[in-house]
């Protein structure tokens, strides 16, 4: 297949590489591809011709969102229908990344992929915009929400992805306050890559929730990278509210894998598993 990979230097597009080395790949950057901009869009597809387009890119800073509806929409849907627009012109696959931010967390069970959204940020109003887009304009789309990723390229926009930010300020000494009432479920994007790259050869498409398994609040998720990396942190939970981000987040939204089970894609390892792995390769690589 030739792929056209969007969002290039992100975490899951650099995890996503590693995984797709029986295709042709053509990544894009950011600085090569604003995704916003309809033209451009057009004539890298024309270029490219690819049977797939794989779109990472998004404006996910959440709080930042908040004051920037129009970037957010921009980038997060109105770029998402450029690319949904130009997969189905060349009959090709769309696969787009979505988050469990759809949801407003009211659940105190694993949302699947039938469950009503009800999204609380303008970041994950325009991401559910984005999934609209994508389905409505792209016959052959797969659709993937997914939560809490971190892998070994960071995460640019966001300065080093979470696991990053807190090693970083437990060494700066710094007293840590995590909101111990929203819980999520951690993902490794290398485990994420290597089930995406299965998922886009097939036929099976429409909507799919790809996370680890099992579930933490943030804190724990806190906890367990420091127990891991051997780290005495001043570490204290808080609430959302104590805290007060600018955007709301759910207090719940793990998701249940249903579809992907469903269509013969193995499930995830549990998250503290995956996290002890990305911890051994972060640990290697420093020695090496
Ligand atoms: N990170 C999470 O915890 C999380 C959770 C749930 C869902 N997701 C979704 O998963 C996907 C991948 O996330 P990620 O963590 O891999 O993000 P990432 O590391 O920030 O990568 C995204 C890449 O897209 C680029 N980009 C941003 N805006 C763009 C635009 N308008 N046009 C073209 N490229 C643009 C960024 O470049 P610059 O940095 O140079 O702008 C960056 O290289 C996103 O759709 C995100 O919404 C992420």
């Amino acid at each position: 297949m030739r792929i056209l990979l969007i969002g290039a230097a992100g975490q899951l597009a650099q995890d996503l590489l590693e995984h797709l080395g029986t295709h042709e790949v053509f990544p894009l950057t950011h600085e090569q591809l604003e995704i916003a901009d309809g033209e451009a869009v057009r004539q890298a597809v024309e270029m490219a011709r690819p049977d797939c387009i794989i779109n990472t890119a998004a404006f996910h800073k959440v709080d930042d969102c908040e004051d920037q509806p129009e970037r957010s929409f921009l980038v997060n849907a109105v770029g998402v229908y450029n690319l949904a627009c130009e997969a189905q012109r060349c009959a090709a696959r769309l696969v787009h990344f979505s988050t469990d931010y759809v949801f407003d967390g009211r659940s105190r069970v694993p949302y699947t992929e039938e469950d009503r959204t009800g999204p609380l940020s303008v970041y994950a109003s325009s991401k559910l915009a984005g999934e609209g887009l994508a389905q409505r304009y792209c016959e052959r789309h797969f659709v993937i929400r997914t939560c809490g990723l971190y892998g070994d390229a960071g995460n640019r926009s966001k300065g080093g992805n979470f696991v990053e930010r807190m090693l970083g300020l437990a060494r700066a000494g710094r007293p840590l306050r995590v909101v111990a009432d929203q819980v999520l479920t951690p993902t490794s994007t290398r485990d994420l890559g290597e089930r995406v790259a299965r998922l886009l050869q097939s036929e099976s498409f429409g909507l799919y929730h790809m996370t680890s398994t099992g579930q933490c609040s943030w804190y724990e998720f806190t906890q367990e990278i420091f127990r891991l990396a051997g780290v005495a942190a001043d570490l204290q939970p808080t609430d959302s509210a104590s805290f007060g981000a600018k955007a709301r987040r759910p207090p719940y939204s793990v998701l249940d894998n249903a579809r992907m089970r469903r269509f013969g894609i193995p499930e995830f390892r549990p998250w503290q598993d995956a996290l002890a792995d990305y911890m051994l390769r972060r640990k290697i690589s420093s020695v090496t």
